[in-house]
């Protein structure tokens, strides 16, 4: 039933290629179209969108606002659906609500939901499960086609909402965008390539196994790349394990460097203005004595001479790396929770659809 793999889990991981190819089969074109069947649900004259979700799914939240911002140009927040519910936000009928949740089920999610359409604004969900009570109770539904998703830690349910929100975003942008398209099309192959070259981060995660804490860094949507593979490690690993953004490095969290700390160092891609200053802060934890572990395109070696492990992945447009960045940081997670012999699948306190608060 896992496919030859040791957990759900690993087979999970190993599907993401399939599972991203779902998500987009026959909604996206080369030449920039999409069409998500989306029924009554009208999508244009959208003032304001805010998406709600837990957990893993609020860091696909976190992506897709960049995209959305960037692409549609449409202001955009990511909120906490927990924390949502209980304020007082400002929603209309211009407001477009995305309610992001693998389960469909979660509570917080549903009732922030709930929330939203009783002050009119119209609601999307991006959903893995068919039938599910927040797919039902949505004005239309972006269903992922990730498949069913048995490991407690959310692997392709991750990827598939990325894809599924890349979607929307490119759905509620002025003009098609061909070239997007087509780098977001090639994903597949690319995490199946990726798939092929993670013996080095199996190794690794053996060496980091025993330290005493794990600290991430990214900027853009590197940033939320690093807060999953943070939230990946604490639940697998039963790790102390942060994600900042790189920029915040400097007003606080570089007082927890010592040379005990791994750093994950989520390098954004060459070229642009944020690229450096990751480059510039991968520096600065290395001379406070921190191994350093940089995620970076196959090709920059910017970062060689600062990176104590450099493990690259596959070029892309900027705002889609996280589809290919968080690969490592899930296999690092698993394999550090394997080699401390924790349940992988099962990690203690949690379950895999959170129904209750
Ligand atoms: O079913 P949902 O997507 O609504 O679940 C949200 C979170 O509970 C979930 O992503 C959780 O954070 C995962 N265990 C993380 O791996």
């Amino acid at each position: 039933e896992k496919g030859g793999h040791d957990y759900f889990m690993l087979k999970e991981i190993a599907e993401q290629p399939q599972a991203v190819a779902d998500t987009l089969r026959s909604r996206l074109r080369e030449d920039g179209g999409v069409d998500l069947d989306l029924g009554d649900l009208d999508l244009r004259d959208v003032e304001k969108v805010v998406i709600v979700a837990c957990g893993t799914a609020y860091h696909s939240a976190m992506v897709a606002k960049y995209a959305i911002e960037q692409w549609a140009r449409i202001p955009c927040e990511a909120e906490l659906a927990s924390e949502f519910r209980y304020r007082d936000p400002i929603l209309d009928r211009s407001t477009l609500v995305i309610a992001i949740s693998q389960s469909g089920e979660t509570m917080d999610t549903l009732m922030a939901l709930r929330h939203a359409r009783a002050q009119g604004a119209r609601v999307l969900a991006i959903c893995n499960t068919n039938g599910s009570t927040i797919a039902r109770e949505s004005d239309a539904v972006v269903y992922t086609h990730g498949g069913p998703e048995i490991a407690v830690a959310s692997t392709k349910a991750f990827l598939t909402q990325l894809a599924a929100c890349y979607l929307v975003a490119l759905q509620l942008a002025p003009a098609a965008d061909p070239a997007a398209a087509r780098r977001l099309l090639a994903v597949p192959s690319q995490l199946a390539g990726l798939l092929e070259t993670m013996d080095p981060v199996r190794k690794l995660a053996r060496d980091l196994a025993s330290a005493p804490q794990v600290l991430f860094i990214g900027r853009h949507v590197g940033f939320p790349v690093a807060l999953e593979g943070a939230l990946k490690l604490k639940e697998l690993a039963y790790m102390h394990a942060e994600g900042f953004a790189a920029g915040e490095l400097k007003h606080g969290p570089i007082a927890l460097i010592d040379d005990a700390t791994p750093v994950i160092c989520v390098l954004p891609s060459p070229g642009g203005v944020l690229h450096d200053k990751v480059v510039s802060n991968i520096q600065e934890v290395r001379a406070r004595g921190a191994r350093t572990i940089v995620i970076a395109e196959d090709g920059d070696d910017s970062a060689r001479p600062y990176a104590d492990d450099l493990i690259t992945v596959p070029p892309t447009e900027p705002l889609l790396a996280p589809l290919l960045t968080t690969v490592p940081l899930q296999i690092l997670a698993c394999e550090i929770a394997a080699a401390r012999g924790h349940d992988v699948d099962q990690p203690r306190n949690l379950a895999k659809s959170v129904t209750v608060e």
